[in-house]
């Protein structure tokens, strides 16, 4: 199959490219920058140098790629870890969710290209639980939190916009709700974090996370070239509290056991989006993925992911 990865630089594109080209597929993959040309060529890929937000340069390249599925990769995270005003953090990757969605299904539509992939998120957005149940993860079927702290409105108003504008287009869409990821790149600012000792946990640290490694996410984008159209949870089998995950990817990296703040003394550092990402989110069920997505996760959980498949850039361990 010809793929036209849109974001192939990134923490999952870097990861998907070499899997895509084991697959047997041609990857057309685009960077922005000159200066990754020669990565992504490293990678096997075909490298396209595209701004995603420029509509016409995506018709053309798409066009001249003649791509018979294409994935959506693009964020744009690098350098942001401003919890408290979470819509200013995302501005630019909820700018590429919406306005880059539009570009690249314009595109595809009129090249004729039959299949869509996309990247969205899974946790936060699902729901908050005022009890915090931590045996009962959120499926596909639940609906998106009808209620988001107010600095993650725009964020989730952007995450919906992707969904629904890839499952209704004319073509077969598939969007992967990733967990929140690590390994390599994925992880590096939280680990960075942890070492300075700037990643406290908050309250009791009961929100539940669901991780995803970057090779599983790679994994479920080459599955989903082939699965039904639909959105799929793509996460590991073991959601667990925050302060469990914190401690072992401290541990892993090396750093110090983080320390714990109290509610009140957090809210004015982390905001209400960062104290409710800590105490109230709630895990999501991966299910329906491992039975019609065809996919199976590599690190069924993070606390082997951890131990073995962080990569931690500049580390020897
Ligand atoms: N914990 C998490 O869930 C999570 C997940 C992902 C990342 N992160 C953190 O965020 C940091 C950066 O993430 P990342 O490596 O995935 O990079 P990123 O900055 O989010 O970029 C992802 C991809 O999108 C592309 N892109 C961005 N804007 C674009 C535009 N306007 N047009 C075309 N392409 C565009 C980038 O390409 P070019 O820049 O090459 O143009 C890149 O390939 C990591 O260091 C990590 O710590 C955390």
């Amino acid at each position: 199959m010809r793929v036209f990865l849109a974001g192939a630089t990134g923490a999952v594109g870097r990861r998907l490219v070499p899997q895509l080209v084991r697959a047997g597929h041609h990857v057309v993959a685009t960077t922005r920058s000159e200066a990754k040309v020669d990565v992504l060529w490293n990678l096997g890929a075909e490298p396209v140098v595209l701004d995603a937000l420029d509509a016409a340069a995506v018709g053309e390249a798409v066009a001249k790629a003649e791509p018979d599925a294409i994935v959506h990769q693009l964020t744009a995270l690098t350098g942001q870890s401003d919890l408290k005003h979470f819509d200013r953090t995302f501005a630019e990757t909820n700018r590429l969710r919406t306005v880059g969605t539009d570009n690249l299904l314009a595109a595809a539509q009129a090249a004729g290209v039959r299949r869509f992939v996309a990247q969205s998120f899974a946790g936060w957005p699902t729901g908050r639980s005022p009890s915090n149940r931590p045996g009962e993860p959120t499926t596909e079927a639940d609906p998106f939190d009808p209620a988001p702290p107010k600095h993650q409105r725009e964020s989730l108003a952007a995450i919906r916009y992707l969904e629904q504008a890839v499952t209704t287009a004319p073509l077969e869409g598939v969007v992967l709700r990733y967990g929140l990821l690590y390994g390599p790149v994925a992880s590096d600012d939280w680990v960075r974090l942890l070492r300075k000792r700037r990643l406290p946990i908050v309250g009791d640290g009961g929100g539940v996370w669901s991780m995803t490694h970057v090779d599983d996410a790679a994994g479920a984008a080459v599955a989903a070239l082939t699965a039904p159209a639909g959105v799929y949870n793509v996460v590991d089998d073991d959601p667990a509290p925050v302060r469990e995950i914190l401690i072992a990817l401290a541990a892993a990296a090396g750093a110090r056991r983080p320390s714990r703040v109290p509610v009140w003394l957090a809210r004015p550092l982390a905001g209400e989006v960062g104290v409710s990402m800590m105490t109230r989110s709630r895990g999501v069920a991966n299910a329906k993925a491992r039975r019609e997505l065809g996919w199976t996760p590599q690190w069924p959980t993070w606390r082997e992911g951890f131990r073995h498949g962080l990569g931690i850039a500049g580390d020897a361990r």
